[in-house]
């Protein structure tokens, strides 16, 4: 009985007829929402959890990580279409992406995986560089939080053999000296990329484009010869990692052998090789 009266007491005191608890209280919960909400707007919750995978907006020139992953899983949740790359090719670059943590990912080619590959490198930097404008704004109406630079190759797939030898004879091709930005007079140097393509070290490089199963389609031959130049000339430690896909394909294995080389082979699975390229030991004319 007397717990009764007590309770009874203390419930009153909590009753509006009390005004000034009522108002302390709703002081304190607006006052303690406000603070967690500007806790996660200038940190982002990415640093409260520890982690960047569930950021807001961890840094990087992606949009937010959230966004791009929640984008892939709806995408491939609804989705027929899945990526050309069997699971396990795409195993290989998965877990070096896990290894490394988040990664400079430069990717050849928008295609079905390319949402996939910008979602699982959380935290990084994912940019995508792709021939066909058209292609790009079909993309990005479904994922607009992907980056992509438009490139217009200047070889054909008929022009394959031809570069070879055009590399042999051009000083400017040579691993000696090889550049990309400005270099008008190597074909196989892809010239026209954007400041961030060359100011970037790129951990990781995926060759999966340009189209190269016709003619007068690009190739892939400018594509790989660039990946091999950026790879050497990192000034950061550590490897580059170059995966090129399709080297089933007279083309990619021929150009993968002479610039990405044999010896720095590290998995073959299915279509796909992976290449570790380390700093070149000495500068000499060969890149093998
Ligand atoms: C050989 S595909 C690689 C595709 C990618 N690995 C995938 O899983 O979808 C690369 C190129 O094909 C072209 N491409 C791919 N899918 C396309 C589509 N549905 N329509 C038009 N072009 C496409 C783009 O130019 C792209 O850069």
């Amino acid at each position: 009985m007397q717990k009764t009266h007590n309770q009874k007491q203390h419930y009153q005191k909590l009753k509006p007829e009390n005004p000034w608890i009522l108002g302390l209280a709703v002081v304190g919960l607006i006052g303690g929402g406000l603070l967690i909400a500007s806790l996660f707007i200038n940190y982002g919750s990415s640093q409260l959890f520890c982690g960047g995978a569930w950021g807001r907006t961890t840094f990087d020139g992606n949009a937010t990580t959230t966004t791009l992953q929640l984008e892939a899983i709806l995408h491939y949740a609804t989705s027929r279409v899945v990526p050309q790359q069997s699971i396990s090719e795409i195993t290989v670059s998965y877990d070096v992406l896990r290894s490394l943590g988040p990664s400079n990912f430069l990717v050849f080619g928008l295609g079905h995986d390319s949402l996939m590959w910008a979602a699982i490198n959380p935290g990084g930097r994912t940019l995508f560089l792709e021939e066909d404008p058209k292609w790009v704004q079909t993309v990005l109406k479904d994922a607009p939080a992907l980056r992509v630079d438009t490139v217009h190759y200047r070889t054909q797939l008929s022009q394959a053999d031809e570069l070879l030898q055009h590399y042999g004879t051009e000083p400017d091709c040579s691993a000696k000296n090889s550049f990309l930005r400005g270099n008008d007079k190597c074909r196989l140097a892809l010239n026209m990329l954007s400041d961030e393509v060359y100011d970037t070290e790129w951990d990781m490089i995926m060759v999966d484009a340009p189209r190269g199963y016709f003619a007068e389609a690009p190739g892939r031959m400018a594509a790989i010869y660039s990946a091999a130049v950026m790879a050497r000339n990192r000034k950061k430690s550590g490897v580059t990692h170059v995966f090129v896909h399709d080297v089933d394909r007279r083309v990619e294995k021929k150009y993968a052998e002479a610039f990405l080389c044999k010896k720095h082979l590290v998995k073959a699975v299915g279509r796909l090789w992976h290449f570790e390229i380390p700093p070149p030991a000495n500068m000499s004319c060969d890149f093998c």
